[in-house]
């Protein structure tokens, strides 16, 4: 088997008395679908903020590409190609769907200074079309120019997905994608996440079991800030201590 893309080992972090992410060793390989699920409050959205930089692990390490990236900050994290699409809005409101996904794109992964701004202003054009080609891949190409205010709660979570995949990602972080949102534009976001793990490694936290069941190459289980399983979608179905973690037996 080839390196993993991502790994955990042992990696903790407290609030004070709280454990919200307790030891868990998790690998995620390069490419595809994995996802994190459980019950509330079992620590998949921390889990995603040590990944992203938003916190440092108490103890613990994170391994991305083989080097340590556990406290760095967010932007040495996105710099790196790990790129999270925001449960909350994440947009600027005023701005149309184009100028939102331009900015993204424009935002140069590893940052830029002055130095960079005449080659910058020559990219500026380029910059244009990689947003027209993103919006068209999240389906937004119609509504390119209305405000980002002005969207449909669905089109506003598709264009946060748009600002996400504007910086190339080679790992997409989602947290709960389709939350929110009625069956047809569930299965237009379903869609859409298969086409990103087409070229991107995605990790979808999910609450919806048959979504989570249908586009997961493996899963990985948590409860009470614990890894309790890991496996494919049959396996975790079958797997007693995830029934009992569902059952609040646990
Ligand atoms: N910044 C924080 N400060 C203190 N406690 C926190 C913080 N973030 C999360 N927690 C706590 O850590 C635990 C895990 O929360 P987390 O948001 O990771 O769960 P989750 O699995 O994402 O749940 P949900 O499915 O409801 O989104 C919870 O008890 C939560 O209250
Ligand atoms: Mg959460």
């Amino acid at each position: 088997m080839s390196d993993p893309l991502l790994r955990t080992d042992s990696v903790t972090k407290r609030f004070g008395k709280l454990t919200a992410v307790s030891d868990v060793s998790l690998s995620i390989p390069e490419g595809g679908i994995s996802s994190i699920i459980g019950p509330n409050g079992a620590g998949k959205t921390t889990l995603f903020n040590l990944f992203t930089g938003k916190h440092a692990p108490t103890e613990g390490s994170i391994e991305f590409r083989g080097e340590e990236i556990g406290g760095l900050s967010p932007h040495e994290i996105v710099s790196r190609g790990i790129v999270r699409s925001y449960q909350i809005t994440n947009f600027f409101s005023e701005l149309s769907a184009l100028e939102n996904v331009r900015l993204a794109t424009q935002a140069d992964r590893t940052g830029f200074g002055p130095d960079d701004f005449l080659r910058h202003h020559a990219s500026l054009s380029d910059a244009a079309d990689e947003a027209e080609a993103v919006l068209e891949r999240v389906g937004l190409l119609d509504v390119a120019d209305q405000t980002a205010a002005n969207l449909a709660y669905g089109q506003r979570r598709h264009l946060e997905i748009g600002i996400a995949l504007a910086t190339d990602p080679d790992l997409l972080l989602m947290d709960e994608p389709t939350a929110g949102m009625g069956p047809e534009q569930t299965n237009a976001t379903v869609s859409l996440i298969e086409d990103i793990a087409e070229d991107a490694t995605v990790v979808l936290i999910e609450h919806d079991m048959d979504i989570v069941m249908n586009v997961s190459e493996r899963i990985a289980v948590m409860n009470k800030g614990e890894l309790i399983a890991r496996g494919t979608p049959a396996e975790i179905s079958e797997n007693e201590a995830v029934q009992r973690a569902y059952l609040g037996g646990e």
